[in-house]
C-alpha cells in the first residue's frame, strides 16, 4: 500500500518540524522527519551559544547536518534564530555599546553568508516584547534600545538578499497588548523600509486554548505587506483527549490555511520522545512514534486547499 505522508499534501503551505541531529542515529526519528515534512527548523543548532561558543570559532557542523539532512529529502530550512535574549555565549555577555555592536553585527553577517542559498527564512529577532508590550529587558535593549531590530534585519539583509527575513514571538497569536506592540513595530519597520519579510507565530498551544482570532488576527499582519508562518507549534493535552487535541491541531492548520500569505506551518518537535515539552503530551506523534489522531487531522485539514 501506499501510505500517504503529510508533505504529500503540503500544496498551499509548507509543513515542517524542529529537528535535532542528536537524534538522527534513532532510524524511527529520521524515517518520520524525513517522510512526513518538507521544511525543517535546527531547534538548537543555530542559535548563538551553540554555533559560536567563543569569538569566531564556530561550530558549523550540527546545523550542516541538518541542512544536508534537508537537501537529501527536498525540505526547506528555517535558520533560528540570530538575536535572542537566551543562548548569549558568556563572551558576548560581558560586552557593551560599541564592540557589542560589532560583534553582533559579524555573527549575523558570518553566520548568514555561511549559510547563504539554504536558508528559505531566518528568524531575525526572537521574543523582544513583554507580555504588556513593552520592550523585553535584555543585552541588546538595554544597550541598543530599538535600533538593534533594524541593525539586525539590514545586517541579514545584506549576507543574504534572497532569504526571508523575519521576527519570530510567542504569545502573540490572538489580538493583545503584545500582538499589539509587534503589529505597531512591523508597521513602522515596513514604513522605514527595513527588509522585514514575516512574522513568525511560536503557537505553543494547548487544548482549549486555541484562540478564535488567529486567523484574523494574522491576516491583520499580512495586510502589512509581510508573509506569516506558525513557527512552533505544539498543543499540549492539557487534561483532554487525543481526540480534542487533534481537533485544535486542525483548527490552527485550518486558521493558517485561510489567510492567504501564510506559508507555512512548523510543528516545535514531531514527537514527545524528545519534546521541550516534559509535562504533557503535546506532540502528533507519541514517544513510541505512535500516530496520535492530530497526524491525520492536521493531513485532512492539509487537503482543504
Ligand atoms: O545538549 C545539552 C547537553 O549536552 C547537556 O548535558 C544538557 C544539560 O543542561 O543540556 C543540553 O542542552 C539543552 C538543549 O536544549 C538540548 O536539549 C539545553 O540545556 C536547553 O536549554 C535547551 O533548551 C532549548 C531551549 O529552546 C533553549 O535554547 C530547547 O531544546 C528548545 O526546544 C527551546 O526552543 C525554544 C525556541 O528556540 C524559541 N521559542 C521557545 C522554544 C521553547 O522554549
Amino acid at each position: 500500500s501506499i501510505a500517504a505522508h503529510l508533505r504529500d499534501h503540503a500544496n498551499k503551505i509548507y509543513i515542517g518540524s524542529a529537528l535535532a541531529p542528536s537524534h538522527f542515529t534513532d532510524a524511527q526519528y529520521s524515517t518520520i522527519a524525513a517522510e512526513e515534512f518538507n521544511s525543517l527548523t535546527p531547534e538548537n543548532e543555530m542559535k548563538w551559544a551553540n554555533v559560536e561558543p567563543s569569538k569566531g570559532k564556530y561550530n558549523y557542523g550540527p546545523a550542516e547536518k541538518l541542512v544536508e539532512f534537508a537537501q537529501q529529502y527536498d525540505m526547506i530550512v528555517r535558520g533560528h534564530t540570530l538575536i535572542w535574549h537566551q543562548e548569549v555565549p558568556d563572551w558576548v555577555s560581558v560586552l557593551s555599546g560599541d564592540d557589542l555592536h560589532e560583534v553582533m553585527i559579524d555573527h549575523i553577517t558570518t553566520l548568514v553568508t555561511h549559510f547563504k542559498g539554504s536558508i528559505y527564512a531566518w528568524d531575525v529577532v526572537n521574543e523582544i516584547f513583554n507580555e504588556d508590550g513593552s520592550y523585553r529587558s535584555s543585552l541588546w535593549y538595554n544597550n541598543f534600545q530599538t535600533s538593534f531590530i533594524a541593525d539586525a534585519f539590514q545586517a541579514a539583509a545584506a549576507a543574504d538578499p534572497s532569504a526571508k527575513l523575519y521576527i519570530n514571538d510567542y504569545n502573540v497569536e490572538y489580538t493583545n497588548a503584545k500582538s499589539n506592540a509587534l503589529y505597531n513595530l512591523v508597521k513602522e519597520l515596513k514604513s522605514q523600509g527595513v527588509p522585514i519579510h514575516g512574522v513568525g507565530f511560536q503557537t505553543h498551544l494547548a487544548v482549549g486554548q486555541i484562540p478564535s482570532d488567529f486567523a484574523t488576527n494574522l491576516a491583520r499582519f499580512t495586510a502589512l505587506g509581510v508573509d506569516v508562518a506558525i513557527t512552533e507549534l505544539d498543543i499540549k493535552q492539557n487534561g483532554q483527549s487525543q481526540d480534542a487535541q487533534a481537533a485544535a491541531y486542525s483548527e490552527v492548520i485550518k486558521d493558517c490555511l485561510s489567510v492567504n500569505g501564510c506559508v507555512g506551518v512548523t510543528i516545535w518537535g514531531f514527537t514527545d520522545k524528545y519534546s521541550w515539552i516534559s509535562s504533557d503530551t503535546a506532540c502528533p506523534w507519541d514517544s513510541n512514534y505512535q500516530a496520535k489522531p492530530a497526524v491525520a487531522a492536521i493531513e485532512a485539514a492539509l487537503q482543504l486547499m
